[in-house]
């Protein structure tokens, strides 16, 4: 089959790279793609812009596209699945009702309640006031989140009333995140580690994927300010068989069948970030797409045919057979750019490249990159992606480090420690 796939990240490298694998996959038209892409068999970037939703539908009818997957949430939220199902073509994601559950946290929040769904105890605001009363209540530390899409920014994990208080007047008064912060939901700290557990449904069977683990924050250790993820790897063990199987039970199900009950079916990956105690698992967030860089470790790992599984979620036929898993790990390193999160140059020439021949066990997802003048250069905060498959953690860890050496540009950096939190 031939396939469209929306976005340009270290997400969608790996999800071409996984989908290009597939024997029912020939061709995979990137929209935008990015150079790393553009490498891959099967794979050909298209100019298209993103945005222009109609526009994508008609290049995928045009070019006899029996699939179409969505990588970033804005297009999903924005009702790209709509648009393409009107044109009668399948798409992987989800409608844009259904991607509230990302789109809206108080939508989310509010679903998980009238469900019984595990997660932090919670209050909708439509005003400051509102908002300040229910932190001079509820005392820090204490969580502030903008209710719309801020690019993983509008979260503020307050550890006391003013930095409460001060967030409310940030999203609420000085609109720093526009419309998104019209609405805020303010909730209670869940203590606790994180870990991501990504499906597969068709708005009726979930299939869970391996569990992985985020690392937000810039340095080591877990300390400075957020990113967009600095690495992540899989399986994560704090994610045992026994809480995994949970989760599905209390969390994942209930969700999609919660959705469809209430009319808007859920269907394409659902992402659950989850905050795991003792033997507690609680809802910390919902994405309507696969994670960034969670997915470049599970992928990997992934032992099928990535576009059957896809094309069958759209269908409303997936089966758990379909999606195996290979033994062992992965591990995938962000390489960033000097000053990231914060200000940053771009256009560093990256030196090799050519050292890591993608492999199933090694390859390189390029995340922020550019060719010009025939050179591949550095166009983002985050990179590049060094990902390694092996028998374990330690060894995959071992290895990603060991691209991570062979890789070079200036001012890149990287967290030296990914996957920590498994081998304590
Ligand atoms: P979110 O965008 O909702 O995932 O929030 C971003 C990050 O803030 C999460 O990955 C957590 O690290 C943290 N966070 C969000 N909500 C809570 C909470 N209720 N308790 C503790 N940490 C939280
Ligand atoms: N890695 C976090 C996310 O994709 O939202």
């Amino acid at each position: 089959m031939k396939v469209l796939l929306i976005g340009s990240g270290g997400r969608e490298h790996a999800l071409a790279w996984k989908l290009s694998q597939g024997a029912s996959v020939d061709k995979i038209y990137c929209v935008p793609g990015n150079p790393g892409m553009a490498e891959l068999a099967k794979c050909e970037n298209v100019d298209l812009p993103t945005g222009d939703l109609e526009g994508l539908a008609h290049f995928a009818e045009q070019n006899g596209c029996q699939l179409t997957v969505v990588g970033p949430e804005a297009p999903l939220v924005a009702g790209i699945a709509d648009v393409f199902e009107s044109h009668n073509l399948a798409v992987f994601g989800p409608s844009k009702l259904a991607a509230q559950l990302e789109g809206s946290k108080s939508f989310s929040k509010e679903l998980m309640a009238k469900y019984n769904i595990p997660t932090a105890f919670f209050k909708v605001c439509r005003t400051a006031a509102e908002a300040k009363t229910f932190i001079n209540v509820k005392g820090a530390p204490i969580v502030v989140k903008a209710d719309g899409l801020a690019a993983g920014k509008g979260v503020v994990v307050a550890m006391t009333k003013e930095e409460a208080l001060a967030a409310v007047d940030m999203i609420m008064a000085d609109k720093k995140f526009g419309a998104a912060g019209n609405t805020i939901v303010v909730e209670e700290f869940m203590p606790g580690e994180e870990a991501s557990l990504l499906a597969f449904t068709d708005g009726r069977t979930v299939v869970p994927m391996i569990a992985a683990q985020d690392h937000k924050r810039v340095f080591d250790g877990d300390k400075g300010p957020n990113t967009g993820g600095m690495g992540a790897y899989a399986p994560a063990p704090v994610m045992t068989e026994e809480l995994k199987y949970l989760a599905l039970k209390t969390i994942l199900e209930p969700t999609v069948k919660a959705m469809a009950a209430e009319g808007m079916p859920y269907k394409g990956c659902l992402y659950a970030g989850l905050m795991v105690k003792d033997k507690e698992v609680k809802v910390v967030e919902f994405n309507c797409r696969f994670g960034d860089p969670e997915t470049q470790a599970v992928l990997p790992l992934l032992d099928g045919d990535l576009a059957e599984i896809m094309l069958s979620c759209s269908q409303g036929n997936l089966q758990p057979g379909m999606v195996k898993w290979k033994q062992g790990a992965a591990v995938s390193v962000v390489m960033a750019s000097a000053g990231y999160p914060g200000d940053y140059e771009k256009g560093k020439e990256i030196k090799g490249l050519e050292l890591v021949p993608a492999t199933e066990l090694a390859v390189v997802f390029h995340a922020g990159t550019a060719e010009k003048d025939g050179k591949i250069v550095t166009n983002g905060g985050r990179v590049l992606g060094a990902t390694a498959v092996a028998e374990d953690i330690a060894s995959a860890q071992a290895a990603a480090y060991e691209i991570v050496s062979k890789i070079k540009f200036e001012g890149a950096f990287c967290r030296k420690d990914i996957a920590w939190r498994a081998l304590k």
